[in-house]
């Protein structure tokens, strides 16, 4: 499993990824249509090192996902439309990424002969749970229990890995809410950031009690090495932090101003919920996972102290995604 594939690679967690594989030797290339949410300038440095060989391209394009998987072991298949507020505006543009697009990587990957495909799933398949977890099984076929436009075609694309690990070395990972550097700030966790770094404050929506099981993209990267290495074939996995005490949406924007030495009474502003259908709390039964031998380092803190840190150092990065990021909320 030397050379991977990694479509949607010059986003948030692919980034992540492409770094940390690259850190440990591994031949990679990506396949990336560069949206809105994808940056070349992510990956410049290791492209500049000769490490990433780069293709502009759109995983629903059969032609150039058969190219880009000459010569490729594994594929790791992040490309997606990732955010709920935009699947509300343009449905269509999630399930021809989210669902043809995974279709298309399944069918050329196997045609390819690659050992193995990961396709990124979401805890968000599952839907909102108010007690307990979620385990691998509780995902039923169809996208029922998903919510957004964006959470059923991923629910879909999942139904559609899981049959072609029927016949085909595919593993489903299931992460629960991501955060780290490299995210549009666009997400909850840059958006506020990146906020208050300009001198505007955090809109909380509602009472700021919903909760997401934050993991350190870092982390995930570690989980999918692991699963390139020890994952059954066929078989769906979560992946969560599974925090105690959970942290609500107040208790994160707390946080962030705490991290940049602002009042949190003066700096966090209640706002009615834009979305008040949203799902208020995910949970995922990580067991299936921890059996394997895959325990995430869980250090929510000192994790959301390295991701502001790394806004306050690349303020030029942000800053030129901000104005577009931000137009969204006020349509
Ligand atoms: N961010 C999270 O908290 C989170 C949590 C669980 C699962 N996931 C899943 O992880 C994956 C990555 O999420 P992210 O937050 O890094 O997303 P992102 O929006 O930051 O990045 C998506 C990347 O996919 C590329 N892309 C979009 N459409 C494409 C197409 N048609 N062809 C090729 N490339 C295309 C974009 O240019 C971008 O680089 C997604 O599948 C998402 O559903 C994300």
């Amino acid at each position: 499993m030397k050379s991977i594939l990694v479509t949607g690679g010059a986003g948030f967690i692919g980034t992540n990824f492409v770094y940390f594989m690259a850190s440990k030797g591994y031949s990679l290339r990506v396949l990336d249509k560069l949206t809105y949410a994808g940056g070349k300038d992510n990956l410049e440095p290791l492209m500049a090192a000769g490490k990433v060989d780069f293709v502009v391209g759109d995983i629903c394009d059969a032609g150039i996902v058969k190219k880009s998987l000459s010569g490729i072991d594994a594929v790791v298949h992040f490309a997606a439309e990732s955010h709920n507020t935009r699947s509300e505006t343009d449905p269509g543009l999630f399930y021809n990424t989210n669902v043809d697009g995974t279709r298309v990587m399944l069918e050329e990957s196997f045609t390819a002969g690659v050992k193995k495909f990961i396709h990124i799933s979401t805890d968000e398949v599952y839907g909102s749970i108010v007690d307990g977890y979620f385990a691998e099984n509780d995902k039923k076929l169809g996208d029922s229990q998903a919510t957004s436009a964006y959470s059923k075609s991923k629910s879909q694309a999942d139904d559609l890995a899981i049959e072609f690990g029927r016949s085909y070395p595919v593993i489903v990972l299931r992460p629960t809410n991501n955060f780290g550097p490299w995210q549009y700030p666009e997400k909850a966790l840059p958006r506020w950031i990146t906020n208050i770094l300009s001198g505007s404050k955090i809109p909380l929506w509602g009472e700021g009690l919903q909760v997401r099981d934050w993991l350190f993209a870092p982390i995930t990267s570690q989980c999918i090495e692991f699963l390139l290495q020890k994952g059954e074939a066929g078989n769906a996995y979560n992946v969560a932090a599974n925090h105690n005490p959970e942290i609500t949406n107040r208790k994160a924007a707390e946080w962030i101003c705490e991290l940049l030495g602002v009042s949190s009474d003066e700096w966090i502003e209640f706002i009615p919920d834009p979305r008040p259908n949203h799902d208020f709390r995910y949970a995922l039964n990580v067991d299936k996972i921890s059996q394997l031998g895959f325990k995430p380092a869980v250090d929510p803190f000192n994790q959301f102290r390295d991701t502001v840190e790394w806004y306050k150092s690349n303020t030029a990065w942000w800053k030129k995604r901000k104005e577009e990021a931000e137009s969204i909320y006020k349509q």
